[in-house]
């Protein structure tokens, strides 16, 4: 496996997660400030020819799954070019996107078409008026069209990504995993996360503990999956129901240890942690005209400068970050 793609601890980085914007057409709490980022200039975010080149040189390199993320990745209006461009690629075997499926009943035939594998939805709640409160702007039934349609178009699995938020939605938990009893999906309860003007606090994080316990109650037959090497989420199923549940415990109990994913800023910055500092601008050095050695060995620096596992919850909660909006779930400015 490519040196420049495993660290220190011999993780090797075969899942690439590039944000193609910083924008978005919703405004949830937990991502962004109610009065939105400052968004970088448009010369200065990536071009749809360097994610392509980028990709390629990591694809060459050994990854084999990308995931589309931002912002609101299916804003980005050459969305549809760059999953049929990322399909050539040999070695590639999946291509994801994480969308708040806003726009996604409208894009799903196409984004089929042009060879999209995986697709997991945002949705925080089942109450319109709440969903409304959460994310700042209407759009609850569209999301579900989303959902629904790509179930009928046999997206499998179709992930729900749902962060519980003390005081907003735990109340609703069990009502999530109602939702899969009769539709083949995987929801999955995310731990609340710290970023920069998401206002997160230790008491407003409800843990997979308390979640799974309260699960539990009405469901004790709850049956747990086989954990993938390298999942974020550990998945259950209750006997019976089509489809499952999951927990994303990066705070409780994170799983950097077997983490196998680097990132690609919007404006084209390389994080080889969610919750790290370590950065470095692959725009600024393909624009340089840097040969494609210069580049793998800048890269594999970066990675091998990847630390071990994150600084824990309070100390993320304090140090100095991006809004999630402007990571396509990353961290830190350089
Ligand atoms: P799969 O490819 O389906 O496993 O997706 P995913 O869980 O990696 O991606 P998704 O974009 O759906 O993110 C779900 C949640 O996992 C979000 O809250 C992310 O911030 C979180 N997450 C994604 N990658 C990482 C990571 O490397 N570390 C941590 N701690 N959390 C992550
Ligand atoms: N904590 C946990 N998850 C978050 N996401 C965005 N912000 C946070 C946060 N503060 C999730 C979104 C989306 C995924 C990519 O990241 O729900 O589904
Ligand atoms: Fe937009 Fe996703 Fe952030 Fe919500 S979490 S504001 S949908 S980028």
């Amino acid at each position: 496996f490519s040196a420049f793609l495993t660290d220190t601890y011999g993780r090797r980085h075969t899942y690439l997660r590039m944000s193609l914007t910083e924008k978005c057409n919703l405004r949830c709490q937990y991502c962004m400030p109610e009065e939105g980022v400052k968004l970088t200039p448009r010369t200065q975010l990536m071009s749809t020819s360097e994610i392509l080149t980028v990709a390629r040189l990591f694809v060459e390199e050994g990854v084999d799954k990308i995931r589309l993320t931002g912002g609101e990745p299916l804003i980005r209006p050459d969305v549809l070019d760059i999953v049929t461009e990322l399909r050539r690629l040999k070695g590639l075997k999946t291509i994801a996107v994480t969308t708040n499926g806003m726009n996604l009943s409208r894009l799903l035939p196409k984004l089929k078409e042009a060879g999209l594998d995986l697709l997991n939805i945002s949705l925080d709640s089942l109450v319109p008026a709440k969903f409304e409160f959460i994310v700042r702007r209407k759009g609850f039934h569209k999301v579900m069209e989303g959902i629904d349609k790509a179930l009928e178009m046999g997206f499998n699995p179709v992930k729900v990504n749902c962060v519980i938020m003390r005081g907003l939605n735990e109340d609703e938990i069990l009502d999530f995993v109602t939702l899969t009893e009769n539709r083949p999906l995987e929801v999955r309860f995310i731990e609340y996360m710290p970023f920069d003007g998401n206002k997160w606090n230790f008491k407003k994080m409800v843990s997979y503990q308390e979640m799974l316990d309260h699960i539990r109650q009405q469901w004790p037959d709850l049956q747990q999956l086989p954990l993938g090497k390298t999942d974020t989420a550990k998945t259950f199923k209750v006997p019976g129901f089509q489809g499952q549940v999951g927990f994303i415990t990066s705070m409780s109990d994170h799983f950097c240890g077997s983490c196998n994913r680097l990132r690609i800023t919007a404006d084209g910055n390389l994080k080889v942690c969610l919750f790290g500092n370590t950065e470095v601008s692959l725009r600024d050095i393909l624009r340089s005209g840097a040969s494609e050695q210069e580049l793998l060995e800048i890269i594999g620096a970066a990675v091998g400068r990847k630390k071990k596992q994150h600084a824990g919850m309070f100390n993320i909660s304090r140090m100095k970050n991006r809004p999630m909006i402007l990571i396509g779930i990353t961290t830190q400015r350089p």
